[in-house]
């Protein structure tokens, strides 16, 4: 079950942390991972974790940064023209610069908007026709726990991933007919180069460990999972859902 063989994915924000989990685990199933970051971002860890899972030839990566709509254009023409098809596309990268309600100031607005929401529904509106076109197609956003709750001192992240979670259902629906699903993972803290600066501050790890009952936050792999289980043609029915990895969290 929940193979991927023949599919074509391509995963933003795939240099590292979340996305370089994504990519790994979509390989492991079979697809083939056009990896993508912000040019300039060194690509070999993930092209290294690639390679031990990947059998036939290994794409070069797509640099795409999100917040630039002439490179979502030009990246999302380079994939297709390289590989005929991107069947699965992960909108995972993403940026959270805290800054409690008082202090948030237009360029952290703007940043997160260009970064976390328009960026992918960009991308996923230049791949769309394709998949289309091909009756079959995933669209999974990495949305966030923060999109279904507030966390006190980041409401511009939360309100970009609540926008994700609703782009996720409209798109959803739009699309369902042709043969897409469009759905989110939303997890809930996991370490990575996003977090460790503030879990590794005392106080608000224990805040954090605090409100997971299962005491203990995700790791990469349980969301690398989930995305896995979402661009398989078992989760045909899985549409317009936003798939909480979140031990508990959002469930009080
Ligand atoms: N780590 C967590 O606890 C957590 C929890 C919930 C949701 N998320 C979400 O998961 C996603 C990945 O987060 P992560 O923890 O792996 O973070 P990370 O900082 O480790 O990795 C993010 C990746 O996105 C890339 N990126 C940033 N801006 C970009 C841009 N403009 N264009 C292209 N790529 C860009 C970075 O270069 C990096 O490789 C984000 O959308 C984040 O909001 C993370």
């Amino acid at each position: 079950m929940f193979r991927l063989d023949g599919k074509t994915a391509l995963v933003t924000g795939s240099a590292t942390g979340l996305g370089q989990g994504i990519a790994v685990a979509l390989a492991r199933q079979g697809a083939r991972v056009i990896l993508s970051d912000r040019p300039g971002e060194p690509m070999e860890e993930s092209l290294g974790q690639l390679r031990a899972v990947t059998t036939g030839d290994l794409p070069e990566p797509v640099a795409i940064d999100v917040r630039d709509l002439a490179q979502i254009r030009q990246g999302a023409a380079t994939a297709l023209a390289r590989w005929g098809r991107v069947d699965i596309l992960v909108n995972n990268a993403g940026i959270n610069r805290p800054a409690p309600g008082l202090e948030v100031d237009a360029a952290n607005w703007e940043d997160h908007y260009q970064t976390n929401v328009r960026g992918g529904f960009f991308l996923a509106q230049q791949l769309a026709p394709a998949m289309i076109a091909a009756h079959w197609g995933r669209v999974i956003w990495v949305s966030s726990q923060s999109g279904l709750i507030g966390i006190p001192g980041q409401p511009v992240y939360c309100s970009t991933k609540g926008a994700v979670i609703q782009l996720v259902r409209t798109l959803g629906v739009e699309w369902a007919r042709h043969g897409l699903t469009v759905n989110s993972v939303a997890p809930t803290f996991v370490e990575t180069n996003l977090t460790r600066h503030r879990l590794q501050q005392p106080e608000f790890r224990a805040f954090v460990l605090g409100k997971i009952p299962c005491g203990r936050l995700a790791e990469v792999e349980h969301v690398a999972a989930a995305a896995a289980f979402l661009a398989s043609d078992e989760a045909a029915m899985v549409n317009c859902h936003t798939l909480c990895v979140d031990g508990g969290w959002t469930a009080w």
